[in-house]
């Protein structure tokens, strides 16, 4: 979702402005906009469309200057245009801003403004914040770092902000409530962004700025106060990103990147964690957890989009290991519902970004209800991994691609080493085969590399059904949430209809659609429901379904049976997901790219959802 970058310092601020912006673009946005100030004073230009829009609108123009502020939006209030774009003015132009997330109350601050005399330009939420900080500060008299203070106190929702003044070319404020920003600590410097990517470049020390803070930068000094003005003590940590890793690295797409690293990243998942030769297991970040972990009455598992898919593989995973029942749970429906959290109940919130506003809102609501949450987050240091009393990170490393891959297979291995974990203290799984269990882990980013190596053979098939208008994805067991996985993939990426069933469901419904024309894939692996789910092909095929399988390797029954297959190689039962996964990312990838998609930006997605 929206993106945003500021400096002030001694550099030029546009390029390493735009240069972030483009940093951020994975996040998703439609318009980009940036106020520079210099002698000339405080102005803004603004674009609907990509960074590369505003970059030829900006061509040939004098932007000198060593302050400035820059945006990516998604739209929320008012249509993507010119004019909705960030940065806003304020009434007299002598301030703008720059705003992620969404301030609720905004038309009733706005009634009130538009009744002292303000006028508006744009339709947007963000205007009117910089408009009421403006209003405080001229009928009160104060600073503008007060202004900004007592106007978010009045503000109800969520917001990062950057405010930049014409009377202070020294001085950016920016403030966070729910939306992430981050500043950057350089030389007599300082960059603020909503991650850390744009900063990097320049600045290994960050300062993650918390909920209800303000940070106030002016002649070159930091300061950062709460919004009941009490002064805290930046916190300056080591960001340890490498800007290889947010680099296509020779890749066409980051999501092609990303689909590849997977043997790596896998293997990072499970980094000093696991040693299978003398059966070592160790999650840092649960130690002093575990045990209520093992004894826990019941799981609940929150989670949006592809991370509720990891979550419903872990689901099976925690019920078989160990034996403990779980609920998986849309966080955007836990949080409106009134759930009943029991003593014992524990909350496992998984997220990529760490900032999705709904699964968070679903922990704090847990947290209110007196459970125990443990996290699984990608981004260290985001809000939701803070938020957490307990967890583990995954360290897929950077996902810029705004389709999920890397984030899920890692996800699913940390969920299957916390299910070992548990069931290991609770004595619910035998030592045989809790050692078989990390032996094959350890053994996955090899036999990933292999299904990447047959990517070409993939690739062909993509290409006989780049044109079709729908698509089937059935599996069972541990594979119907892959199945989700890979119909989610392929619609976000290449728009493609498609829709997710477990194989026994079809015959319910889902089997009137079944004709010449539907392509079904169908994850058909040789596990405990392998002669269920050939009978559900078998199914298909009667009605002319075209059938792409997912087999085993060495299958001899279903090459002859169906129309294409995928062969992987075969693992334990329980970790299939992590194999199975891989072709139908790249189905999902080449399709898109034979439509000609924009894979890594698909339209109307964000890559971190912080509004509900
Ligand atoms: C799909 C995808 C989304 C995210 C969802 C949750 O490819 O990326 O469905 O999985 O928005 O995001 P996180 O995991 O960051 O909470």
């Amino acid at each position: 979702m929206c993106g945003i970058v500021a400096y002030v310092g001694h550099r030029e601020a546009c390029p390493l402005i735009l240069k972030g912006l483009r940093r951020l673009e994975y996040r998703g946005y439609d318009s980009a906009g940036l106020a520079l100030l210099n002698g000339d004073g405080l102005k803004i230009y603004k674009k609907k469309g990509k960074v590369s829009d505003l970059e030829q609108e900006l061509s040939g123009k004098d932007l000198h200057a060593t302050i400035g502020i820059g945006h990516t939006r998604w739209a929320t209030h008012g249509a993507p245009n010119d004019v909705n774009s960030h940065p806003h003015y304020s009434n007299d132009r002598r301030l703008a801003i720059i705003h992620n997330g969404i301030i609720e109350n905004y038309a009733t601050i706005k009634q009130n403004l538009v009744r002292k005399g303000h006028e508006f330009r744009s339709e947007t939420d963000s205007e009117v914040l910089i408009q009421f900080i403006e209003n405080i500060r001229k009928e009160t008299g104060c600073s503008l770092e007060e202004a900004v203070r007592l106007a978010l106190q009045e503000v109800v929702g969520a917001y990062a902000i950057v405010v930049i003044s014409a009377d202070d070319p020294t001085q950016l404020i920016a403030a966070r409530k729910g939306s992430p920003l981050v500043i950057g600590v350089g030389d007599d410097e300082y960059f603020f962004a909503s991650d850390a990517t744009p900063i990097i470049e320049y600045t290994k020390d960050v300062v993650y700025l918390n909920d209800y803070e303000i940070a106030v930068v002016r002649d070159g000094a930091l300061r950062i106060i709460t919004l009941e003005n009490a002064q805290t003590t930046p916190y300056i940590q080591k960001v340890e990103l490498e800007l290889e890793a947010i680099e296509k690295g020779g890749f066409d797409h980051f999501m092609m990147k990303e689909i590849f690293e997977q043997p790596r990243s896998i293997a990072d998942s499970m980094r000093g964690r696991v040693r299978a030769e003398d059966g070592h297991l160790q999650l840092g970040g649960l130690r002093d957890y575990l045990d209520q972990l093992a004894a826990s009455k019941r799981i609940v598992i929150v989670g949006c989009g592809t991370s509720w898919h990891a979550g419903l593989v872990a689901e099976y995973i925690f019920e078989e290991l160990a034996r403990i029942p779980v609920e998986v749970e849309y966080a955007s429906e836990f949080r409106y519902r009134n759930p009943i959290i029991q003593e014992r109940d524990i909350v496992i919130a998984i997220s990529q970004s760490g900032e999705t506003a709904d699964t968070l809102a679903a922990i704090e609501l847990a947290k209110s209800k007196g459970a125990t949450i443990f996290g699984v987050c990608n981004v260290v240091g985001s809000s939701i991994a803070r938020a957490t009393h307990a967890g583990a990170y995954t360290h897929a490393g950077p996902e810029i691609g705004v389709a999920s891959t890397k984030a899920f297979t890692a996800q699913v291995t940390v969920l299957t080493l916390m299910a070992l974990a548990a069931a290991l203290r609770a004595g619910t799984i035998s030592d045989t085969l809790f050692r078989q269990l990390l032996a094959e882990l350890e053994r996955i980013p090899a036999l990933v590399e292999k299904v990447l190596q047959d990517a070409e053979k993939v690739k062909e098939i993509s290409y006989i059904f780049t044109y079709a208008k729908n698509f089937i994805y059935l599996g069972r067991g541990l594979n119907f949430p892959v199945a989700l996985e890979g119909a989610l993939k392929l619609k976000e990426i290449s728009y493609i209809h498609a829709e997710g069933y477990p194989a026994a469901e079809m015959k319910h419904g889902p089997i009137a659609l079944i004709d010449e024309d539907m392509p079904v894939v169908v994850i058909a692996t040789k596990d405990s429901s392998y002669e269920k789910i050939v009978s559900n092909i078998q199914e298909v095929k009667a009605r002319k379904g075209r059938v792409i399988a997912v087999v085993t390797e060495g299958d001899t029954l279903l090459p002859g049976m169906v129309d294409f297959v995928i062969e992987i190689p075969k693992v334990h039962e329980i970790l299939v997901p992590l194999i199975s996964v891989i072709p139908l990312q790249l189905l999902s990838y080449y399709i898109a790219v034979m439509r000609g998609r924009n894979v890594d930006q698909p339209r109307n997605l964000a890559k971190s959802v912080t509004v509900e």
